[in-house]
């Protein structure tokens, strides 16, 4: 999935979410890949011949990066590291390298012929964004000259590349159930998702939600609500002080309940984007004097990150457990872990200063002044999107 250049740039996870559409949807996904019910580790069923490929490390190739962010037409402006002037470049080239195979080097004309005619949506927050980008430059990337168009209305972007007929979309939504205004204020409504209606008929669905459920409190401590909530609701019964991430897994049932109901799997094929890591707390990494991920320009070695789990990975893992339909966890959270040089820093900010509410608002910031305070409060996630990279 995504991005390319900067953060995880994409190619990486770009890579690797895409190598796995792509053999999921030709081969037997649903057979091979499934959760079984009652599993108790919740791990995906594997293969014989299979390999974990959320298991490696990041290896130096120079002969990535798999586009350029700098001429990419689709690249949030304030993502695009390089043009905001990050000076590194090594960032731009690291391959994602599973511990027990090899993974085939992207071929975006490949994609396009096998996906022909096919509709891929990402529906989440800024690292739906952020895989949309990378996968929609790696494909113009492939084929330069072939025309495309590009919509982008209320909170759906829709790139289509007419050749093929192939379609490659975000749908910004970032709780995935329902946030409602009403006269008390901002109410998430954890059992009810009626936005569900835009994810009908599309072939591959690549959801994700995590983030604005972590982050929430501290927002609200930077005197901004535009994304938080000030209600939970379940039924009639409105509350103030759940758990966010009892919340957080509610809704994911009432997501999974949805699916279930309402996938065809031998025609709608259904991925979980996993959690992706931040970079504040350099402890994480054995840089106990570091706060952030500033200047930062290499990936941590080998395959293990010393740091923080999070709690929603437990919980994502439980929910697609339980489920009925088959849905394919992409576990992306150790390979971002790794890359805490994959993140814009402060070559987010400099855009995000020059630039209007367009920008910003797709970084979840608004256009308040919650930017500055924010960086220097503690939940620079927003100020500091590091995975959403650029250039
Ligand atoms: C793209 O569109 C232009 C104008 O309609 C057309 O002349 C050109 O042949 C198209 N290119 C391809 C590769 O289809
Ligand atoms: C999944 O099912 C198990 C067994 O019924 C249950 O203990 C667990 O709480 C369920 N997980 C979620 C997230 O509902
Ligand atoms: C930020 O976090 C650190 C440690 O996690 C804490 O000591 C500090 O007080 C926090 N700063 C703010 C402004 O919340």
């Amino acid at each position: 999935m995504v991005v390319h250049s900067g953060l995880f740039r994409h190619h990486s996870v770009a890579l690797l979410s895409l190598v796995t559409l792509l053999n999921l949807t030709h081969q037997a996904y649903a057979e091979k890949y499934s959760y079984e019910s009652g599993q108790d580790d919740g791990e995906p069923r594997k293969q014989s011949n299979s390999c974990n490929l959320f298991k490696g490390s990041w290896v130096f190739d120079d002969s990535y990066p798999l586009y350029n962010g700098l001429i990419c037409p689709f690249i949030n402006p304030g993502l695009n590291c390089q043009k905001n002037g990050r000076p590194d470049k090594l960032y731009l080239s690291y391959r994602w390298n599973p511990d027990d195979c090899d993974l085939p080097r992207f071929d975006g004309q490949d994609f396009l012929q096998r996906f022909k005619g096919k509709k891929i949506m990402f529906v989440g927050d800024s690292l739906s964004s952020n895989q949309w980008q990378s996968l929609a430059c790696i494909l113009h990337n492939a084929v330069p000259d072939s025309n495309y168009t590009l919509v982008q209305r209320g909170p759906l972007s829709k790139l289509t590349f007419l050749e093929y007929g192939v379609s490659v979309m975000f749908l910004k939504n970032g709780f995935l159930v329902d946030l409602v205004v009403e006269d008390i204020g901002r109410v998430l409504k954890l059992d009810s998702i009626s936005r569900s209606n835009q994810w009908k008929g599309v072939d591959i669905l690549v959801f994700n939600s995590y983030h604005w459920w972590a982050h929430t409190g501290r927002l609200k401590t930077c005197d901004s609500k535009i994304f938080t909530w000030d209600y939970f609701q379940v039924g009639d019964k409105l509350s103030k002080d759940m758990d966010p991430m009892e919340a957080y897994k509610m809704a994911l049932t009432t997501w999974s309940k949805w699916v279930d109901s309402n996938i065809d799997p031998t025609k709608t094929k259904v991925f979980f984007q996993g959690i992706s890591a931040v970079h504040y707390q350099g402890k994480n990494w054995n840089e106990p004097e570091v706060e952030s991920c500033n200047g930062q320009t290499q990936p941590i070695p080998g395959s293990n990150y010393p740091g923080n789990r999070y709690p929603g990975e437990a919980i994502v893992k439980s929910v697609l457990s339980n489920m009925t339909k088959p849905v394919y966890l992409l576990d992306i959270t150790l390979l971002t872990q790794l890359r805490k040089d994959g993140h814009p820093s402060q070559y987010a900010m400099v855009a995000r200063i020059a630039a209007t509410g367009v920008l910003l608002a797709f970084l979840m910031l608004g256009t308040n002044s919650c930017t500055q305070f924010c960086s220097r409060c503690n939940f620079s996630f927003f100020f500091n999107p590091c995975y959403i990279e650029s250039s």
